[in-house]
């Protein structure tokens, strides 16, 4: 059951499906105001227990009329709070009070001009016309009883609509997408003036009650963390540092597997923050059981069974550990509960991978209910480093996915020096805070090359830059051929045993980021 001792002002948003409505939550997040995404069918008795100020019904790609459409209980309707419902939201809202929805021919796809004749409230502000994001099939064809129009289009009589007396509100199009132009405005105005929010969810508010609740929570027991030195983790750390001091031990494990100067960063991180750091350095075993290993699952599976290991024998010479702080974020939340309804079993997320499981500890997870931007933010406000807040994602099993073929010491120094070159140009040029990733990867073949007058036989690297928003699609990064000469040049130059560099342009899909 989720946690509700929430003193925030929050709104609930109710999620129908839409590819949109992590993105409502951005927007109201970016106002300030804590917001949170529920499953559509979620009981509304739990939500009432909340500090709740309004509810947003998101969009979703069903009809009312389809056999297993998405239906909310009507008793959120007497909570006695705001509701706006948008696209779906606005149709189910109609479909609920009685009113007509119509089918459509086809679908109104893209931006849309809308008329505007009630600017008392959700529109306060906005002109005659306004360019609108519409993305619908159905629409309202006749109003429910009690609700008045705010807004038509050349082709629906109602892109707004609002029962006064109830304080519920429709949208037909999307306030949330830029391409809406006073989209924010309409926001503000719901969240402000009509339910009445403050706005004063700010990442100073939630360290001060991130850390009474972690206070609470872990009295004087000792917490355990697995510092990977990437943000979320180091975050997590310094936040439950602040509550709870010394009580908390990160581990940082040394697999060998890591980038330069990687392990003294969150050393030194650490030391900055006054945190309590036990780093374990067990290159060896590591790379001894990755020995002659090329299959790279079968890397990965050695690498995260010999990091429970490693980290479990560690927290165990501790002795008396009770907690695991993880830095998971909310899109991993989201993720594994969407609509699955509120009776489903919720599967938790790990950042590391089958720590929790095998450890029998309680998990402390501060992080649970933000965004990486909203990370990113609290790390600054808790003074992070700026090079451990604006770092690239990095895989867990490091630098054995970009190594093709087997792991040896050797190879693992000229990958390192090379990836060195690749991020210090990248981060000279201003590229580095550009791009999603960027990294080289060692190819196991050697090609034929001349240096001075001597004839060379080593290996190729490949460089890897792509621009993502998360991750899960990616393109490759035009960078600038003189910066990629550049870095070329050098790598040739300075690293042993790489005489070829060549730069990747596939996207994802169809190819992924990492080669492995
Ligand atoms: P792919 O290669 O699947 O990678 O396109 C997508 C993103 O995930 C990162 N990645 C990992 N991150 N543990 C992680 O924490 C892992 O095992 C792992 N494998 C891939 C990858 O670097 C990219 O950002």
């Amino acid at each position: 059951m989720k946690d509700f001792t929430n003193k925030e002002e929050t709104i609930i948003i109710l999620d129908f499906g839409s590819q949109y409505t992590q993105l409502i939550a951005r927007r109201i997040r970016e106002k300030n105001v804590f917001c949170e995404i529920l499953p559509f069918d979620y009981d509304p008795d739990y939500i009432k227990s909340k500090n709740l100020k309004g509810i947003v019904l998101s969009g979703g790609p069903s009809s009312v009329f389809d056999k297993n459409a998405p239906i909310c209980d009507k008793k959120i309707f007497q909570l006695k709070v705001p509701v706006l419902g948008i696209c779906y939201g606005l149709q189910l809202i109609a479909f609920l009070f009685e009113g007509k929805i119509e089918k459509s021919q086809r679908r109104e796809y893209g931006k849309s001009v809308i008329n505007v004749f009630d600017t008392s409230d959700l529109f306060k502000g906005l002109r005659e016309k306004e360019n609108a994001w519409m993305s619908h099939g159905d629409y309202v064809g006749k109003l429910p009883y009690g609700f008045v129009p705010l807004a038509s289009t050349e082709n629906i009589p109602y892109a707004g609509i609002k029962n006064p007396e109830e304080k519920i509100y429709g949208l037909q199009f999307h306030p949330e997408v830029v391409h809406t132009e006073n989209g924010e405005k309409i926001l503000e105005n719901f969240l402000f003036d009509i339910c009445g929010c403050e706005g004063s969810w700010t990442p100073e508010s939630f360290i001060l009650s991130s850390v009474e609740k972690i206070r609470k929570e872990v009295r004087d027991k000792k917490i355990i963390c697995a510092l990977s030195g990437g943000v979320d983790s180091s975050v997590c750390a310094a936040l439950v540092h602040k509550a709870s001091g010394d009580q908390l031990i990160s581990i940082f494990v040394d697999n060998g597997l890591l980038r330069k100067d990687e392990a003294s960063d969150v050393t030194n991180t650490c030391k900055r923050l006054n945190m309590k750091l036990l780093l374990v350095d067990a290159k060896e075993r590591f790379l001894s059981e990755l020995s002659g290993v090329e299959e790279p699952e079968e890397k990965r599976k050695i690498i995260g069974r010999a990091f429970i290991e490693v980290f479990e024998k560690e927290a165990k010479k501790i002795g008396d550990v009770e907690f695991l702080a993880q830095g998971t974020l909310y899109p991993d939340v989201i993720e594994s509960k969407s609509f699955k309804g509120p009776s489903a079993t919720i599967k938790s997320h790990h950042n590391v991978g089958g720590l929790p499981d095998v450890m029998n500890l309680k998990l402390i997870e501060p992080l649970k209910e933000l965004f990486k931007d909203e990370v990113r933010k609290l790390g600054k406000e808790l003074n992070l480093p700026e090079n451990i807040l604006g770092r690239h994602p990095f895989p867990g099993p490091g630098l054995a996915v970009r190594i093709i073929d087997s792991v040896t010491e050797k190879r693992l120094d000229i990958l390192r020096e090379a990836d060195f070159i690749f991020i210090q140009e990248l981060k000279k040029s201003g590229y580095y805070d550009k791009i999603w990733q960027a990294f080289c990867v060692l190819l196991p073949i050697q090609s034929v090359g001349v240096m001075g007058d001597e004839r060379t036989y080593e290996n190729v690297v490949a460089l890897r830059a792509v621009t993502s928003l998360d991750g899960m699609t990616a393109d490759w990064a035009k960078l600038p051929y003189d910066l990629i000469e550049k870095i070329s040049n050098r790598i040739i130059n300075e690293v042993r045993g790489i005489n070829r560099v060549v730069y990747d342009i596939s996207s994802k899909p169809p190819a992924t980021i990492e080669w492995e």
